[in-house]
């Protein structure tokens, strides 16, 4: 079994390819198959977003004692993320080009940065500070449904 960094790490680039591809739909105004991806891309970043927050971040709390720390700020982020998200359903519901572009552009921002201190921070912290408890970490975000 891997470590959380690539776990996680190649869920995010797995997030960023059907983000960039229903930003393109957008951009092109073909909204149906924009719908569709987007609802891909919502569902993907639900899953990733609960994967974190049910399993990763109560383990590293529980084994670190540390849960005012880094974990705090990422679901911080985490919900500014979903406020963003929910906007652009919104935005392509609608059929809202603009709206939805100028939302992407910020969201892509703010999950790039969130995504780097992940990959440089927190998944790297946790696969030293689980150590054994790692694998099983891994093996219940992966069974992990929403
Ligand atoms: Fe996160
Ligand atoms: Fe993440």
């Amino acid at each position: 079994m891997g470590t959380i960094l690539e776990f996680l790490g190649s869920d995010h680039h797995a997030c960023d390819n059907v983000f960039a591809s229903a930003e393109e739909a957008v951009a092109r105004k073909e909204w149906d198959s924009a719908r569709s991806l987007f609802d891909r891309f919502q569902a993907a970043m639900a899953r990733h977003l609960a994967m974190e927050e049910d399993v990763l971040f109560p383990a590293f709390e529980s084994r670190t004692g540390m849960s005012g720390g880094p974990t705090e700020v990422m679901r911080i982020e985490h919900a500014q993320l979903r406020d963003l998200l929910q906007a652009m359903a919104d935005a392509v519901a609608a059929g809202n080009r603009d709206s939805y572009l100028g939302l992407s552009e910020t969201l892509n921002m703010l999950m790039q940065q969130h995504n780097l201190k992940e990959e440089n921070m927190l998944y790297p912290m946790s696969d030293r500070v689980l150590g054994a408890e790692r694998d099983s970490v891994i093996r219940e975000m992966d069974a992990h449904a929403i």
